[in-house]
C-alpha cells in the first residue's frame, strides 16, 4: 500500500515539474509587452494619423469584455481602415492625408466598461454611432476636444451619471443621441441653445420641469419622451419649437392646460404629448398644424369637446385622444373616427362604444375645473375657410 501512494505521489510531483518547464517557456515565448511591441514596430501605416489611433485601438479591444459577433476579430493589423466599424476619409486640415474619419459600431453588441482614452482621444473623428452596445460608465471631458466631432450617437446603452457636462463645449455637434441610457438628473438649459439639428434623450430618468429645458434653438426633432418631465407646456414652446418636426414628449409627467401656442408649431408634422397629466380642453389653434400627421393627446385628462376644426386637419393619419374625458364630437370628426383616423376610445362621449363608465365620467366632472387664459382656446392663428370666418378672434402675439 505504503509502495502505490509513494509511486502515485512520485507521478504527481514529475507532472508538476513537467509543467512548470512548459509554463515557463511558453510564458517567455507570450510577454504581452514584448508581442505589442514587435507588432507596432513590425508594422508600416499609410499615414502617420493611423499609427497614433493604432494602440489606441489596441488598448481599447483589450477592455472589451464581450464580442458574441467577433467584430474585434477583424481589427488586426496596420489597414485600419478595413477593420469592421472603422471608417478612414481625409481630415479637413490636410486633404492628402487619410484618418480615422468615422466610427460605427451600431448593434456590435460590444461590453467595455468605458469609452475614456479612446473615443476622447481620436482627433480626427467625426462621427461616432454606437447604438446598441453595452458600453458603460461616464463620458470623459475631453470629448469637447474633438473639433470634428458632430454626430455622437450613444444611445442605447448603459450610461449612467448626471448629463454629460462636455457635450455642451463641443464646438461642431449637430446630432446628439443618447436615448435609452440611464443618464439622470437634470439637463442643463445650454444644451437647448446649442445649434443642434437632431437631440434624442428620451428613454433615460431625466428629471425636470420642462419649462426649465426650452432654449431659444433650432432643434429639427426633440424627443424627451419617457423620462420625468414634469410641469406644464410653456407658452413660449412656439418661439422654441417653431422649426421643429417631431415633438415627442409622451410617457413624462407633464401636466396643466394646453397653451394656445401650441398651434403655432408651423413645421411639426408629429406631436405626441401621450400619457402625461396635461388636462383642459384642446385649443381651436391646433387645426393650424397644417404639416401634423400624428398628434396624440392619449392617456391624459383633457376634456370639453373635440373641436371640429382640429379634425379638419388636411394632413391628419393618426389623432389618438384615447383615454381622456371628451364630452362631444361634431360631424368632421365623426368622419376621421369611421376612417379608423381618430380614437376616442375610454372618454366620455354619449352614443360612441367603448367609453368610461357614467360613475367615472362623473367622479371627474364632480370636481371644479378651469384653465387660465380661458380665453385664448378659440383663438385661430392661420387663415382656415369655412372656420375662419365664424369661430375666430384675432390671435395674440405669441407669449
Ligand atoms: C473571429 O474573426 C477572426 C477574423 O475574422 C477569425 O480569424 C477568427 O477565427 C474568429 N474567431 C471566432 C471565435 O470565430
Ligand atoms: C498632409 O498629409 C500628408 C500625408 O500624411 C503629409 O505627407 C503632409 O506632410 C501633410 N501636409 C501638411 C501640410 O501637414
Ligand atoms: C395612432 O397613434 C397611437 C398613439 O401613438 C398609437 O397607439 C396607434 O397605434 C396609432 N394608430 C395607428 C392606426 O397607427
Amino acid at each position: 500500500m505504503r509502495m502505490v501512494i509513494f509511486i502515485f505521489k512520485l507521478i504527481l510531483l514529475v507532472t508538476f515539474l513537467v509543467d512548470r518547464s512548459v509554463g515557463g517557456i511558453t510564458s517567455i515565448l507570450d510577454d504581452p509587452l514584448k508581442a505589442i511591441k514587435d507588432e507596432l514596430d513590425g508594422l508600416t501605416f499609410i499615414d502617420q494619423r493611423l499609427a497614433i489611433v493604432y494602440p489606441l485601438i489596441k488598448n481599447f479591444k483589450n477592455t472589451i469584455t464581450s464580442d458574441p459577433l467577433n467584430i474585434t476579430g477583424s481589427w488586426v493589423g496596420s489597414d485600419i481602415c478595413s477593420y469592421k466599424g472603422f471608417y478612414c476619409d481625409n481630415p479637413p486640415n490636410n486633404l492628402t492625408a487619410t484618418t480615422l474619419a468615422s466610427i460605427d459600431f451600431n448593434g456590435f453588441q460590444l461590453t467595455a466598461p468605458s469609452l475614456d482614452g479612446f473615443l476622447d482621444q481620436l482627433p480626427d473623428l467625426a462621427l461616432f454611432h454606437a447604438n446598441s452596445n453595452f458600453f458603460s460608465g461616464t463620458i470623459s471631458p475631453n470629448i469637447a476636444k474633438l473639433p470634428y466631432l458632430y454626430e455622437f450617437d450613444i444611445s442605447n446603452n448603459l450610461f449612467s451619471g448626471p448629463f454629460p457636462n462636455s457635450i455642451l463645449a463641443m464646438t461642431s455637434l449637430s446630432f446628439l443621441d443618447i436615448r435609452f441610457n440611464h443618464f439622470s438628473g437634470s439637463i442643463p438649459p445650454q444644451l437647448f441653445t446649442k445649434d443642434l439639428d437632431i437631440l434624442f434623450i428620451n428613454n433615460n430618468n431625466f428629471i425636470q420641469k420642462l419649462a426649465e429645458i426650452l432654449g431659444n434653438s433650432h432643434i429639427f426633432y426633440l424627443t424627451l419622451a419617457n423620462n420625468k418631465f414634469f410641469g406644464p407646456i410653456p407658452h413660449s414652446i412656439a418661439k422654441y419649437l417653431s422649426g421643429t418636426s417631431e415633438v415627442l414628449l409622451l410617457n413624462n409627467m407633464l401636466s396643466g392646460c394646453l397653451p394656445y401656442e401650441l398651434g403655432l408649431l408651423k413645421e411639426t408634422v408629429v406631436f405626441d404629448a401621450g400619457n402625461n397629466l396635461l388636462t383642459g380642453p384642446i385649443p381651436y389653434s391646433i387645426g393650424c398644424l397644417k404639416k401634423a400627421e400624428v398628434v396624440n393627446f392619449a392617456g391624459n385628462m383633457l376634456y370639453g369637446v373635440v373641436p371640429e376644426v382640429v379634425c379638419a386637419m388636411g394632413n391628419l393619419a393618426n389623432l389618438s385622444l384615447s383615454d381622456n374625458y371628451f364630452i362631444h364630437v361634431g360631424p368632421i370628426c365623426r368622419g376621421l373616427i369611421k376612417k379608423g383616423v381618430l380614437d376616442v376610445s375610454k372618454n366620455c362621449i354619449p352614443g360612441l362604444p367603448e367609453q368610461r363608465s357614467v360613475v367615472e365620467c362623473a367622479a371627474f366632472f364632480a370636481k371644479p375645473r378651469y384653465c387660465s387664459y380661458m380665453h385664448t382656446y378659440h383663438y385661430l392663428p392661420c387663415w382656415l375657410p369655412g372656420f375662419s370666418d365664424s369661430l375666430t378672434e384675432p390671435a395674440p402675439a405669441p407669449f
